[in-house]
């Protein structure tokens, strides 16, 4: 892991990339073998080898692996707050990781952007995360239906001093993201994250896909599913439509996607 560092913040490019080619290998489906390097509990690598693309070390991230990472993460102590009051809560585990925030706040910092869009807030982390580096005349339009939920979020947006940046809407995300189309704002917005109802997720895409201009970036959570859109011995309905969204969005040609490893894997698509 070589990191540098731009304006403060940790590269992209410091721990992306060796995870990345996983998953373009899985997406193109090539027969990759992978062994670990070594069979005790402290393998880290996988090599995997196939005749188009070399062999390649690829990490696992293991627990410790994934500790050494945590310690890596810039996490503004305000965010800190939210995710241990949001530990002691029911649906603790939906709450985005320290790392995954930090990468959606780094995407919205090198767009440059300025109106966003959140669907599915819970108690408001990767939301808080995007509203702390919006400029002060940023927007971002925060979807939930939970109630309660959403209080949680606002008690920390007002902490953070960041209420003026967001817009809560309580409700059914598609209904919010319809108005927000017949009120005239399509193509005004330059960055959106997905991370609500998994079935769902084909009628955001086409819904932000609207409302964010051509450059704008849309990122959705969860495309790896636990690893279980990889298993062809699942087939419940969540993962069978999260690889039938993936399988759409191949081939898709009004966007550039990238699939990443982070968290439960996460799809960001630029608008060509
Ligand atoms: C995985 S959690 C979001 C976690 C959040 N991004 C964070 O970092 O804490 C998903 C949230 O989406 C909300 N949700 C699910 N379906 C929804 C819908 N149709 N409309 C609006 N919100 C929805 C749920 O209530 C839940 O709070």
């Amino acid at each position: 892991m070589t990191g540098c560092v731009t304006h403060g913040w940790w590269s992209l490019s410091s721990f992306v990339p060796n995870r990345l080619e996983t998953a373009v290998a899985r997406a193109n489906r090539k027969s990759f073998a992978l062994t670990t390097s070594c069979l005790s509990d402290r393998a880290v690598t996988i090599a995997a080898s196939d005749n188009n693309y070399g062999s390649k070390q690829v990490i696992s991230v293991t627990p410790r692996v994934y500790d050494y990472l945590l310690t890596n993460v810039r996490e503004p102590p305000v965010l800190r707050e939210l995710r241990e009051e949001t530990a002691t809560m029911h649906g603790s585990q939906m709450q985005v990781s320290p790392d995954q925030a930090q990468l959606l706040a780094m995407l919205v910092q090198i767009l440059g952007a300025k109106r966003c869009i959140e669907v599915g807030v819970y108690t408001g982390y990767s939301s808080l995360a995007v509203a702390l580096v919006l400029p002060d005349l940023g927007i971002l339009v925060a979807c939930e239906r939970d109630k309660h939920s959403l209080e949680v979020a606002k008690r920390y947006y007002d902490r953070a001093g960041v209420s003026h940046k967001v817009d809560a809407r309580h409700g059914l995300a598609a209904d919010t993201l319809t108005s927000m189309l017949e009120n005239g704002e399509g193509c005004s917005y330059d960055f959106a994250f997905v991370d609500a109802e998994k079935r769902m997720y084909q009628e955001y895409f086409e819904l932000l896909l609207k409302l964010v201009r051509t450059g704008g970036v849309i990122v959705i959570d969860n495309v790896l599913w636990h690893g279980k859109v990889a298993d062809p011995l699942v087939d419940d309905k969540k993962t069978e439509s999260i690889r039938s969204f993936n399988r759409a969005l191949m081939d898709d040609e009004r966007v550039s996607i990238s699939m990443v490893s982070v968290g439960d894997g996460m799809t960001i698509c630029r608008k060509r």
